[in-house]
């Protein structure tokens, strides 16, 4: 089992590039095979998830290369609507695949998909969606048969704007005749990714960023090559790893916009955050006040997927901070791992209150998840002396190496094998 090994104190200078969204790059690829044309995807990250979904997309059939973060896919020879148990078990997004294989083949089978435990994760707001369509849908022995072809265009209303939900339908519309209306959807930035994606391959999707998303059917999608949004949660955690460590840092390829929820609530007596075009600037000295509360919220509120490595900050901040979480219902494993490091940090449900300490000491820890993952290894360059992170496959999930990233700004990281 790999691990990480961090020497913790040292301050950050220098510069990190961030690549394409996880989010975005994992629903492209679903997308991809909504055209029987080459897909060509730039800037594609070198993570575990990715390389999952080219998995699943070569065993139904396709051809997928990765080289130098530039990802191909040919679907020309798509054979199969099954999504393997085995694969999808380990990838969340694959449910993605059921709005695409649906437009493409007129049937899909998937099984209940897998990825963090964080929570419960169900797709009921994916499957009424698939029904209003007309989609037919049978559920037996774990596995969820589809069947599209008495699909018609319809409007729906998502019970919550679920992120999942939102893109499947969007994909499971594009060659539906005449005009579908989807409302409440998320406005998450790989939505409108999705959104400039597909329309870039001569579909008709407007309205993406808002609540109310309108997709008029086409005949055909043609080829596309493409180059997905940077991470937001990737740059995220590099700005509160600079806030925790000190010094200063910049974020090439990051938008700022994209994580406006979060610069709002980095202290700014301690922190400078300057936005310059594609790159983000961030200074940091001394001891940061606690933000006295922080909860998670559909974006443009404050992302779930920050929620861990900005409680790592918290810890060390002075003051006490109280995280609500409103998305995912167990996404507080990580508090008990950084108090084994020194925090001070109470969990009663949806709530967590951090009270600030001086400082963390290294310790052995595990990751419970990715972005919990995340956050040890924040923790682990903000505390004194040595910190050993194990599980870090959950990591690799989301995060290129960061073995061979996060020494060109100063930290002392290694992976053992
Ligand atoms: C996506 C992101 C994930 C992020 C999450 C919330 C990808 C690959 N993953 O996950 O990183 O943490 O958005 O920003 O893009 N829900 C239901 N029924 C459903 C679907 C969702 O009740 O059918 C609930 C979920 O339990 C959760 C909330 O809706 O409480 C939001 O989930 P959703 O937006 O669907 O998250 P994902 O698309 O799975």
């Amino acid at each position: 089992m790999s691990k990480y090994i961090i020497e913790g104190g040292n301050k950050l200078c220098g510069a990190l590039s961030v690549k394409g969204a996880k989010n975005s790059v994992l629903t492209l690829l679903a997308a991809s095979i909504l055209t029987s044309e080459k897909v060509v995807l730039h800037d594609c990250p070198d993570i575990s998830d990715v390389a999952t979904m080219l998995q699943i997309l070569r065993k139904l059939g396709c051809k997928a290369t990765c080289e130098g973060g530039t990802v191909q896919i040919d679907s020309s020879g798509i054979s199969s609507f099954k999504i393997p148990c085995d694969l999808a078990k380990e990838l969340r997004s694959s449910i993605f695949l059921l709005g695409s294989l649906l437009s493409r083949l007129k049937r899909a089978r998937v099984v209940y998909p897998g990825g963090c435990d964080i929570g419960l994760r169900p797709i009921d707001i994916h499957l009424a969606g698939l029904r209003e369509l007309g989609i037919k849908i049978g559920e037996k022995h774990g596995h969820i048969d589809c069947d599209s072809t008495r699909a018609h265009s319809a409007e729906r209303v998502l019970d919550l704007p679920s992120v999942g939900a939102t893109e499947n339908l969007i994909m499971a519309c594009v060659f539906i005749d005449g005009v579908s209306v989807l409302r409440n959807c998320a406005k998450e930035p790989e939505i409108v990714d999705l959104q400039n994606f597909l329309n870039a391959m001569g579909a008709k999707v407007r309205g993406a960023g808002g609540s109310v998303i309108t997709v008029e059917g086409v005949k055909k999608l043609h080829g596309v090559e493409y180059t997905p949004i940077p991470d937001r949660i990737v740059a995220g955690t590099y700005i509160i790893a600079a806030a925790m460590c000190g010094g200063s840092l910049t974020i090439e390829n990051a938008c700022a916009e994209h994580i406006s929820s979060l610069i709002a609530k980095i202290p700014k007596s301690s922190c400078k955050i300057y936005p310059r075009d594609d790159k983000i600037i961030i200074t940091s000295e001394g001891r940061h006040s606690a933000v006295p509360k922080i909860e998670t919220m559909y974006y443009p509120g404050f992302p779930t997927d920050l929620q861990a490595q900005m409680m790592a900050l918290q810890s060390i901040s002075d003051g006490t901070s109280v995280i609500v979480e409103n998305i995912f219902e167990t996404r507080f494993k990580t508090a008990s791992q950084l108090c084994k490091m020194g925090a001070d940090i109470t969990v009663s449900g949806s709530t967590a209150v951090v009270r600030g300490v001086p400082c963390l000491y290294g310790a052995r820890v595990a990751a419970t998840d990715l972005r919990g993952g995340a956050s040890l290894v924040l923790a682990a360059m903000a505390a004194h002396g040595q910190s050993e992170i194990d599980e870090i496959h959950h990591i690799d999930r989301g995060y290129e190496d960061l073995s061979l990233i996060l020494p060109s700004v100063g930290v002392d990281i290694r992976r053992q094998n």
